[in-house]
């Protein structure tokens, strides 16, 4: 029987890539200006509609749906966009959403139909839902994250379109409400492409759709867009930011309040809405033993929005990285946005407590959530928990770095989770990219996007996770001295001494030298085990061979003077198509500390009692 599946997977897989090839040639969805711009933040705290639940889908791998057959884009109106049912008895329409399948939403859709376990191209996607309309009121559809691209249409007309599997988007629909019945139709692809961010090559799950929450979103004619409420750049006592309203008219005066501090403070926008702000505070600071958020609310004329927020000064000084200026180093591990116990994207909340609860087990103070920004619920939950956060944008191993599009949509990618995130105490960094190779069209690319986000938020660090060297001539030292750090605040690496990188004997004869006077994040070292797999600690994949590389690599990091923090790749076993040895991995990657049921490894105790004793 198990063959047979085999066989039947390999055929589809087969039909699906031949798909793929035919169309990449496909007209390319243009990469959008700046969508960011248009992002409305701090959903939780807004007027919603929740658009979650079944939604009926069309597989189209040979995109009916989207293209004549001349591979020319339908107008929407002979796409599914439209929806279209038989008006009489000779009507030929040869797609029904209706009698389609139902998946649910959130959800990414490899792990809820069998067919679509390796699928990659487009799925229609359809949710007919009740609109009563509301004259004093803007609508919105706010979505939390589609992979990889979505073409979006309400009532059959084109809202717009999205590019980036992991940042959110919104497209305002109050003129294309319809009283009554609304079908709002998306397809999303998500093959990947050369031109992409990520580009065609990845260590994990493709997973497709529309793997976080929809919302219909009721606002204000005038509402506050997006703002920036944290402390002054190097200061434990000054709040500073600016806000910016959606649909002002003239001047505003509005009032930032957080009652629990005694702030009560008035300023007024500009004719365009925006309105800066500084002005003294006397606070409890946010921090992994303390991670305290104050409600704050912004009053305008038409609306107050509140959030909560926590305030904490992140810096770095020579090799030392300071939380509220006190030196502190950064127990980490990395996170994929899998969920736990179950094949999937994560995307709820109680999935990110269980992910940054077996975090703070391991005795984590920090997480590195690789590789892409994971969904808005982490975030929220690692403010709450005190976990610091170093966020990732997408740009993995061989991106086309030569493209002006690619860098266009990865600095999309990075402004959108920017925006998203800004208020957020948990995030301390912001990762440009991992394990890039070093070329110079790579540096022109990773610098640029890295002084754009310290232009974009000055009031968080920036990173990456490079590659370490080490010469020829000089085989038992490893040498930091990728010039890309010349623009970064924090030297993140990867290490695989023991795993890739000879046996787990090799990382005691290591020595560590930097060209720069940056503090060191080792962002992923260890090796694979299946869990309750014991034996000789040389056996490989047995839980002794992992426990053995990190042993020996505790025993080399404490012999490094600038390390500053480590995050063992990775908490969790994980779905990876590149990873295919038969009884041993099955489509998983192995290096998890904790086994893809929830068991934890010997590793993890190893990695535990050293984090304790930091
Ligand atoms: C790389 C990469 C990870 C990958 C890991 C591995 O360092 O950054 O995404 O999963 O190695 O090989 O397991």
């Amino acid at each position: 029987m198990k063959l047979k599946n085999n066989l039947i997977k390999i055929n589809l897989l087969h039909t699906y890539f031949f798909c793929l090839i035919i169309f990449q040639g496909i007209a390319q969805t243009p990469i959008p200006d700046n969508p960011a711009e248009n992002l409305i933040i701090n959903i939780q705290g807004r007027n919603t509609f929740s658009l979650d639940g079944k939604w009926r889908i069309i597989i189209d791998p040979m995109e009916v749906g989207y293209l004549d057959y001349r591979l020319k884009p339908n107008a929407p109106a002979n796409s599914f966009a439209a929806n279209a049912k038989p008006q009489n008895m000779s009507d030929r329409i040869e797609y029904d959403f209706d009698k389609s399948p139902l998946v649910n939403v959130p959800g990414d859709w490899n792990s809820q139909l069998k067919e679509l376990e390796y699928y990659e191209g487009s799925v229609w996607y359809k949710r007919s839902f009740q609109y009563t309309k509301d004259a004093d009121k803007r609508q919105f559809i706010y979505f939390g994250g589609v992979n990889y691209e979505a073409n979006v249409y309400l009532n059959g007309k084109k809202l717009g379109d999205h590019i980036g599997g992991f940042t959110p988007f919104n497209f305002e629909v109050t003129d294309l409400l319809e009283d009554g019945e609304n079908h709002l139709v998306l397809r999303v692809n998500n093959t990947r492409k050369r031109e992409a961010v990520p580009t065609v090559n990845f260590d994990w799950w493709n997973y497709g759709g529309i793997t976080r929450s929809v919302s219909l979103v009721a606002l204000p004619k005038s509402f506050v867009k997006q703002y920036s409420i944290n402390l002054k750049n190097g200061t434990l006592n000054q709040i500073e930011g600016w806000v910016q309203i959606e649909g002002a008219s003239e001047k505003q005066k509005i009032a930032i309040e957080i009652p629990e501090a005694g702030i009560n403070e008035k300023v007024s926008t500009d004719e365009k809405g925006y309105a800066q702000f500084s002005f003294k505070a006397k606070l409890d600071l946010w921090s992994p033993a303390n991670p305290k958020l104050y409600e704050v609310s912004i009053k305008t004329p038409s609306e107050t929005l509140t959030d909560k927020i926590g305030f904490r000064d992140i810096s770095v000084d020579g090799y030392d990285i300071l939380l509220n200026k006190k030196p502190v180093f950064l127990k980490g591990i990395c996170i994929h946005e899998e969920a736990p116990y179950r094949f999937g994207r994560a995307f709820s909340r109680d999935e990110a407590q269980i992910l940054l609860g077996w975090a703070k087990e391991l005795g984590c103070n920090f997480v590195r959530l690789a590789h892409y920004p994971h969904n808005e619920n982490m975030i929220r939950v690692a403010d709450e928990m005190g976990i610091m956060v170093w966020a990732e944008n997408p740009v993995y191993w061989t991106i086309l770095w030569d493209n002006p599009d690619t860098y266009k949509n990865a600095q999309n990618q990075l402004t959108e989770v920017i925006t998203r995130d800004r208020n957020r105490a948990s995030v301390i960094m912001w990762s440009m990219a991992n394990e890039t190779p070093l070329s110079d069209s790579r540096l022109t690319f990773i610098s640029n996007l890295a002084k754009y986000s310290k232009k974009t938020d000055p009031t968080r660090l920036v990173t990456a996770a490079l590659e370490i060297h080490v010469p020829e001539d000089k085989p038992n030292t490893v040498m930091l001295e990728d010039p890309l750090a010349e623009y970064l605040d924090v030297y993140g690496c990867n290490e695989y001494f023991g795993w890739y990188v000879g046996t787990p004997e090799k990382a005691d004869t290591m020595r560590w030298e930097m060209k720069y006077t940056k503090p060191l994040i080792i962002s992923e070292f260890g090796g694979g085990a299946l869990q309750g797999y014991f034996g000789n600690k040389k056996q490989v994949w047995t839980e002794d061979f992992q426990n053995d590389v990190y042993q020996h690599n505790i025993v080399m990091f404490n012999k490094i003077p600038f390390l500053r923090g480590t995050t063992p790749w990775l908490l969790k076993d994980f779905k990876s198509p590149k990873r295919l040895l038969p009884g041993i991995q099955d489509g998983y990657n192995r290096k998890g500390l904790i086994s893809e049921t929830g068991v934890k490894k010997k590793a993890f105790y190893t990695m535990k009692k050293w984090y304790d004793s930091k």
